[in-house]
């Protein structure tokens, strides 16, 4: 899966990224999404606009129609200049178009996790009404993971942690979850095995070195989250 839409290759979470993910080969792409203060499930990693637009301010105050006019692309590179913020639902059409299997990052700014869990989940059942394969919700927030398991109960969920708690199975029997996706740099080969053979999905992030990816994939994890989705391959 390529990492916030194409990785390294495109400005983070713009269509653009989802275009170069695919034409990588990438299967998936992972993106994040948060709520602007209209309550539209918008692409973008930070809580606040500087890093990654030509805007200012915090994502949750910004209205859609100023959010529309931003330019995500310039800062990372002149080439991608205009290139504008998605809202889920265009990064959901693209997806679709492209033939995308998509890890939908729930990133909801502090003190909106349930709204923001409640909305994405709402909006991404009615987008795949009626369609065997579903996208799976991921998140750090376990409280958004609630969220969303409450507003549809047989969503594909996956847990997000940095290094993998002790009581990782028991958290994932809470939320009910069907993935756990650990930060590469502190998994063990112990650690996969449990996951795998307590019948967990595994995936990684965000791992760029091919070499660690093959190992990693030896260890049974199913999927690696890349920003090199050029280099690193299933
Ligand atoms: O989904 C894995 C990864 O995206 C989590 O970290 O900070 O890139 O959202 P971050
Ligand atoms: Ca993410």
């Amino acid at each position: 899966m390529a990492h916030r839409c194409g990785g390294a290759l495109a400005p983070e979470n713009t269509l653009p990224g989802l275009a170069i993910a695919a034409q990588f080969g990438s299967q998936g792409v992972e993106f994040d999404v948060m709520l602007s203060a209209d309550g539209t499930p918008w692409l973008i990693h930070d809580e606040t606009l500087e890093r990654t637009t030509n805007g200012a301010g915090r994502v949750c105050d910004s209205c859609d129609a100023l959010l529309a006019g931003l330019d995500a692309g310039i800062r990372h590179h002149p080439a991608f200049a205009a290139t504008r913020l998605p809202t889920l639902h265009e990064a959901l059409v693209q997806c679709r178009a492209l033939g995308l299997a998509a890890n939908i990052e729930i990133k909801p700014a502090m003190g909106h996790e349930v709204a923001t869990a409640t909305q994405v989940t709402r909006m991404v059942r009615a987008f795949h009404e009626g369609m065997a394969v579903q996208p799976l919700l991921s998140s750090f927030s376990e409280e958004a993971l609630c969220a969303a398991r409450r507003e549809a109960p047989l969503q594909p969920l996956a847990l997000l942690v940095e290094d993998l708690p002790a009581d990782w199975q028991a958290r994932c029997t809470r939320l009910g979850v069907i993935a756990l996706h650990v930060d590469s740099a502190g998994l063990d080969i112990g650690q996969a095995r449990a996951i795998k053979a307590a019948g967990y999905l595994l995936a990684v992030y965000t791992e760029n070195s091919p070499s660690r990816a093959r190992e990693l994939f030896g260890w049974g994890v199913d999927s690696i989250i890349t920003d090199r989705p050029d280099r690193v391959r299933g």
